[in-house]
C-alpha cells in the first residue's frame, strides 16, 4: 500500500472499507461486462452500506419520547443532514444513502472534468441555504484527480458548509494526496483506493467512467 495512503488511514483522515460485502459488491461492480441497470443498483447498495460508518460520528441530541408504555430519553440526529452528490455519477450513490437517511436533505453539484485539461467545469450549484454546521455528506465514485472534489468542497465551503465528508468508491493515491492536502479537515471514505492514474487521468484498475456505465452512454445507440 502506498506510503501515504497509510499514513492517511493511521491519522483518520481517509478511511477505508474492509468489510467483505463491500469488497465483494464492489468486485462486481468493477467487472466490464455488467451493464448499466447493474451497475446503478449496486452502486446504490454499496453507498447504503458505506453510510453507516460515514454517519458514526454524527452528532446527536437527547429527545424525551412517550413509547406505548412509558416515556423514556431516546437519540436523534442533530441538524439538518445534506447529501450532496456530484452530477452525474454521484447520484447513484445518493439513491442509496437516501434509502437509509431519507430525511436528509440533497444539494446538487453538477462538474464536469474537461477530457484534455482534466479540470473541472462547474456547470450546476444548487445547495441549501442554510447548511451552517450541520453534517455534509459529498458524494462521487471517483477520486481520481482530485480537481472535481477540491471544487465540490470549494462551492459548499462557499455556501457556508463547515463540516463536509467525502464518500467515494475508488480513489486514486494522488486523488487522496491532492485532496488531504487541499482539504485537511475533509475526512475521506472509500471502498477502496486503487494503484495509479493513468495519462488520461482514470483510475487504475478502476471501474471506468462511472457516470458513463451508470446510464449506458458508452454504449451504441
Ligand atoms: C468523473 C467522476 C468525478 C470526476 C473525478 O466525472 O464521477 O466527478 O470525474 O475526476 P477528478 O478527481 O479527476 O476530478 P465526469 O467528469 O466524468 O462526469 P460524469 O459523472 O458526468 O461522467
Amino acid at each position: 500500500m502506498d506510503e501515504l495512503v497509510r499514513r492517511e488511514i493511521a491519522g483518520g483522515g481517509l478511511v477505508v472499507f474492509d468489510h467483505p460485502l463491500i469488497r465483494h459488491k464492489l468486485t462486481l461492480l468493477r467487472g466490464a461486462s455488467l451493464g448499466h441497470r447493474g451497475f446503478r443498483a449496486l452502486l446504490a447498495e454499496i453507498a447504503g452500506l458505506m453510510v453507516y460508518e460515514v454517519t458514526r460520528e454524527f452528532p446527536t441530541d437527547e429527545v424525551e419520547i412517550e413509547t406505548p408504555m412509558e416515556r423514556m430519553t431516546g437519540v436523534r440526529l442533530r441538524g439538518h443532514i445534506t447529501v450532496v452528490p456530484v452530477l452525474r455519477a454521484g447520484l447513484g450513490m445518493a439513491e442509496g444513502i437516501l434509502s437509509v437517511m431519507p430525511e436528509a436533505r440533497v444539494g446538487h453539484l453538477g462538474l464536469a472534468r474537461d477530457e484534455r485539461t482534466l479540470e473541472p467545469v462547474a456547470y450546476l450549484n444548487k445547495l441549501p441555504a442554510t447548511m451552517g454546521d450541520a453534517p455534509v455528506v459529498l458524494v462521487d465514485p471517483m477520486l481520481a484527480t482530485g480537481g472535481s472534489a477540491i471544487a465540490a468542497i470549494e462551492m459548499l465551503r462557499g455556501e457556508g458548509a463547515s463540516d463536509v465528508r467525502l464518500i467515494c468508491l475508488v480513489a486514486s493515491p494522488e486523488g487522496v494526496a491532492r485532496l488531504r492536502e487541499a482539504c485537511p479537515d475533509v475526512t475521506i471514505y472509500a471502498a477502496a483506493v486503487d494503484r495509479c492514474l493513468n495519462e488520461q487521468g482514470f483510475i487504475l484498475p478502476g471501474l471506468g467512467d462511472a457516470g458513463d456505465r451508470m446510464y449506458g452512454t458508452t454504449e451504441p445507440a
